[in-house]
């Protein structure tokens, strides 16, 4: 089905069961994909231009040097200014190609066919597309909208569960953005992903994107659990997972509002949420080691960085906070994960 965006919004989106080559681009194209996908491509009889390639990807190769050999594969062909890359993959995937389509000839079009839930509910829309550097994630990019986006739910029937739970925490992102815990709960206890789930978070994601392209202002909401996430990404070596990171980063970031003089999350979701992310206790760093990430963090300005803080029965809001303000969520986030860990472990 064809998602109704804002009009002028400048991606159309589609979310069905199985790809369909009618929303393949009807000028020239080269294809990027996801070797974790590739059999699903092929058993659809979909086809593979020349200079289309397949690419094992980890976000530890989400480097400019990943890029360079497409370019130039692209180059050789040639592909001109008219052409179009299909980007078929999850997140690290869509952001590479989709820098790559923004750097070649100074911007081609390109088209995101995400394959992992949290690529097709949040990666694969909305324009940012990048790369690491050695000092974090992200930090080389470039906003550039996919003309199209096409979720197929038909991938997620290959996809590991640990990416389907890192998936379900940009959902439940949403769900605390939107203010409804009813459907918090929900993506909390249904195992297999729904096809109205990703709709609802596209048609959300799509809204604040067409209001706030450029992230400066509303945008910035959908950061939530992202400031203190990064940083438990980047120190744990990427051993966690984007969604997994973000959602120890809700967590924290619930535990913040509080203590920031906000309205506290009602306990029970709090503990829900800490038991989910009890197997991750291990994973997240000490405060002395995620500091030095919170210190670079992009959003950070003046010795401040616009923290996204929650609330259960309102908008959320965004306040400049010194790094340091997350000293003690992380402690209190340590202290619920640990106590859950060890109730399993006696159960
Ligand atoms: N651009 C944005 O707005 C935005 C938003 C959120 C996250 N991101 C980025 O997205 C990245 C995370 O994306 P992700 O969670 O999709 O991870 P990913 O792209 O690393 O994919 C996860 C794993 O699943 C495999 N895979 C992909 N589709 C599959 C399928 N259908 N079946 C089996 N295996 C499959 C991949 O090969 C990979 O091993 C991060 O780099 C993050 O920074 C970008």
């Amino acid at each position: 089905m064809r998602l109704a965006v804002p009009s002028g919004f400048a991606t159309e989106v589609h979310v069905l069961d199985l790809p369909s080559p009618e929303l393949l681009p009807e000028g020239p194209w080269a294809l990027v994909g996801d070797l974790a996908v590739q059999a699903h491509w092929r058993e659809a009889g979909l086809p593979e231009p020349e200079g289309s390639c397949w690419v094992a990807v980890t976000e530890a190769g989400k480097r400019l040097s990943t890029l360079e050999p497409w370019l130039e594969a692209w180059a050789r062909i040639p592909l001109h200014r008219d052409a179009t890359i299909v980007a078929v993959g999850g997140g690290v995937l869509t952001d590479m190609a989709g820098l790559a389509a923004a750097l070649y000839m100074r911007g081609i079009k390109w088209q995101s066919w995400p394959t992992t839930l949290l690529s097709m509910v949040d990666a694969g829309l909305g324009g940012k597309t990048a790369c690491d550097l050695e000092a974090g994630k992200n930090l080389v990019g470039a906003f550039h909208a996919p003309e199209r986006l096409v979720a197929c739910t038909r991938f997620l029937e290959t996809l590991p569960p640990r990416q389907i739970e890192s998936g379900r925490w940009e959902l439940m992102k949403t769900a605390v953005l939107l203010n409804d815990l009813a459907w918090a709960q929900e993506l909390g206890s249904t195992a297999t992903p729904r096809p109205a789930w990703i709709e609802r978070a596209l048609a959300f994601k799509s809204g604040i994107v067409d209001r706030d392209p450029r992230e400066h202002g509303e945008r910035r909401l959908l950061n939530l659990g992202h400031t203190l996430g990064h940083a438990l990404e980047s120190a744990s070596g990427y051993g966690l997972l984007h969604g997994e990171a973000v959602g120890l980063g809700l967590l924290a970031a619930c535990l913040l509002a509080p203590l920031e003089g906000l309205k506290p999350f009602p306990p029970e979701l709090i503990q829900t949420w800490a038991e989910r992310l009890a197997p991750l206790a291990d994973q997240v760093a000490e405060w002395e080691d995620l500091l030095p990430w919170l210190l670079r963090d992009k959003k950070g300005k003046g010795g401040t960085i616009a923290c996204v803080l929650p609330r259960p029965d309102g908008p959320a809001l965004i306040r400049p906070l010194p790094p340091e303000a997350w000293a003690e969520p992380t402690r209190l986030l340590r202290e619920c994960l640990g106590a859950c860990q060890s109730r399993s472990l006696r159960a």
